[in-house]
C-alpha cells in the first residue's frame, strides 16, 4: 500500500526508542526530511485500577506514551534540523478526558500523550514545529473488533447500530473521520497545543 501511494513502508516496534530514531532516519533519507508526524500506535489494556499489575501498567505506559514521546523526539531532532518548522500530531483518546471504568491502564499513559501533545507545543512553537492532538471514540478497528462491538452492544441491551452511534449527532464515527481530523490538523498553519475531538459529540468528554 505505502508503495502504491509512492511512500515507503518500514517495520518498527514504537516502544524501542533506537528502532524509532533508526526508521526516523530511512524516512527523512527517502523522502529528504520530515514535515509531518502523526503518532498512531496503540493499544487497549484494561482492569480496576487498584489491582492492575505493575507489568501491565508498564506495558501501557510503554506503548501508550513513551512510544509517542520517542516518535516526537526523532522527529522533532530532525526538523530542528530541517529550520522549516513541522507539525507533530498525537492520537489521544476519549479516555485521556473522561476515563471508562476499569480503563486506568489505558487511559492514564493517554492522558499524559494529550500534554506531551501541548509540552511540544509549548517547547517548539518558536522554532515553527505545531503540535496537535486528535481525541477520537468508539472506532471500529483492531482495538474495537466487531466482536468487541457485539459483545458490548449485547451488555448494554442495545443494537450494534444504536451502540456505535450512541452519541449527540447520532451517528456511527468511522476511521475515516479520525483521519480526516489528521489532514485538518496538518494544513491548520495557525493552530498549534489543540485536541480535535471526533467523537460524534459526548458531553461528559468535552474539554474545559
Ligand atoms: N478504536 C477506537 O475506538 C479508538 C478511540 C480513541 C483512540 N484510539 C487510538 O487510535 C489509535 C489507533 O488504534 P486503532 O483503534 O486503529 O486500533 P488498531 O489496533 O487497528 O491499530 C493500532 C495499531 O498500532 C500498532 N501497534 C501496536 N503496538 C505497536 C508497536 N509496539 N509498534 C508499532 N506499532 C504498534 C498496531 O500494529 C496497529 O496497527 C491508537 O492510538 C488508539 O489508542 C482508538
Amino acid at each position: 500500500m505505502a508503495k502504491k501511494l509512492g511512500g515507503i513502508g518500514l517495520a518498527c516496534d514504537v516502544t524501542q526508542e533506537a528502532a524509532v530514531r533508526a526508521a526516523f532516519a530511512k524516512v527523512a533519507a527517502h523522502f529528504g526530511g520530515v514535515d509531518i508526524v502523526v503518532s498512531n500506535a496503540g493499544a487497549a489494556w484494561g482492569g480496576r485500577i487498584g489491582e492492575v499489575s505493575d507489568e501491565s501498567l508498564r506495558k501501557s505506559f510503554d506503548l501508550n506514551f513513551f512510544s509517542h514521546q520517542y516518535v516526537a523526539q526523532a522527529a522533532v531532532a530532525i526538523m530542528l534540523k530541517q529550520q522549516t518548522g513541522g507539525c507533530l500530531l498525537f492520537n489521544a483518546s476519549k479516555q485521556a478526558v473522561n476515563p471508562g471504568p476499569d480503563f486506568g491502564t489505558y487511559g492514564l499513559p493517554k492522558a499524559a500523550t494529550l500534554f506531551l501533545s501541548r509540552q511540544y507545543a509549548l517547547d517548539y512553537g518558536a522554532q515553527g514545529i505545531r503540535s496537535g492532538a486528535v481525541n477520537a471514540d468508539r472506532i471500529r478497528s483492531g482495538l474495537l473488533t466487531d466482536d468487541m462491538v457485539a459483545k458490548r452492544s449485547k451488555a448494554r441491551g442495545v443494537s450494534e447500530k444504536d451502540y456505535m452511534s450512541g452519541n449527540l449527532l447520532g451517528r456511527e464515527v468511522k476511521a475515516s473521520d479520525v483521519a480526516q481530523a489528521f489532514v485538518q490538523l496538518a494544513v491548520a498553519q495557525k493552530t498549534t497545543g489543540g485536541v480535535a475531538t471526533v467523537d460524534g459529540g459526548n458531553i461528559a468528554a468535552a474539554l474545559r
